[in-house]
């Protein structure tokens, strides 16, 4: 089971879709993971209005090979980004980069264009994170992923946000995620 449908409806890996649909991914696969908790708080800011999946299955990606016959974790993927109205992406940094996992999920829709057009808010939660903000800045560019611009976030010093059940407590940071989650959410309206 690699998708945990904490906020809507999943059916074999496709949604049903009654209102707007955003996926959401967390560049980090560790447990406690401050950016789950920052697409947890994004999630939570606007259950009923939206619906949000989590994607938890970057651990499970083969290695990009070029094959031209994805394996069924990539396939799954895929369709799931397919689907989706808009994706929310929220990444750590690790030595100054975008955590190998995510970058091999994008990797993985370079040729088959799940991206292009495709609203993204673009949320870097780390130390610093600005090497790797920017960095997937550059990659979904290349995807031609449709960045919205006021629904990008750095979050530095992620970890002093938090309380000790591991959630986002910093009210200013709870603020932020908000307005770019509500830019967002307008932003996919306006483009449907
Ligand atoms: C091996 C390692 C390397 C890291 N390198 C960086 C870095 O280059 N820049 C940065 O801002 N944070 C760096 N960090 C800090 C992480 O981004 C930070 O701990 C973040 O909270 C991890 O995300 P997570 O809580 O969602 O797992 C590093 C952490 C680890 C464990």
């Amino acid at each position: 089971m690699y998708l945990a449908a904490k906020f809507c409806t999943v059916t074999n890996n496709s949604l049903q879709k009654d209102k707007i649909s955003i996926l959401a991914v967390s560049g980090s696969l560790r447990s406690g993971s401050s950016n789950e908790a920052v697409i947890t708080t994004a999630a939570t800011l606007v259950a009923g209005e939206v619906d949000v999946i989590i994607y938890r299955g970057l651990g499970s990606l083969p290695h990009f090979d070029g094959s031209e016959l994805p394996p069924s974790e990539v396939a799954g993927f895929r369709r799931l980004l397919m689907e989706a109205d808009g994706v929310l992406i929220c990444s750590p940094e690790y030595a100054f980069g975008v955590p190998g996992s995510l970058k091999n999920a994008l990797d993985w829709t370079v040729s088959t264009g799940e991206f292009a057009g495709k609203p993204v808010a673009l949320i870097t939660a780390a130390t610093g994170g600005d090497k790797a903000h920017a960095s997937l800045r550059l990659t979904l560019t290349a995807l031609s992923a449709h960045v919205v611009e006021d629904a990008t976030l750095l979050i530095p010093f992620v970890r002093s946000k938090m309380n000790a059940t591991n959630e986002i407590s910093d009210g200013a940071t709870i603020q932020a995620i908000k307005n770019i989650m509500d830019t967002f959410i307008q932003t996919i309206k306006d483009q449907n």
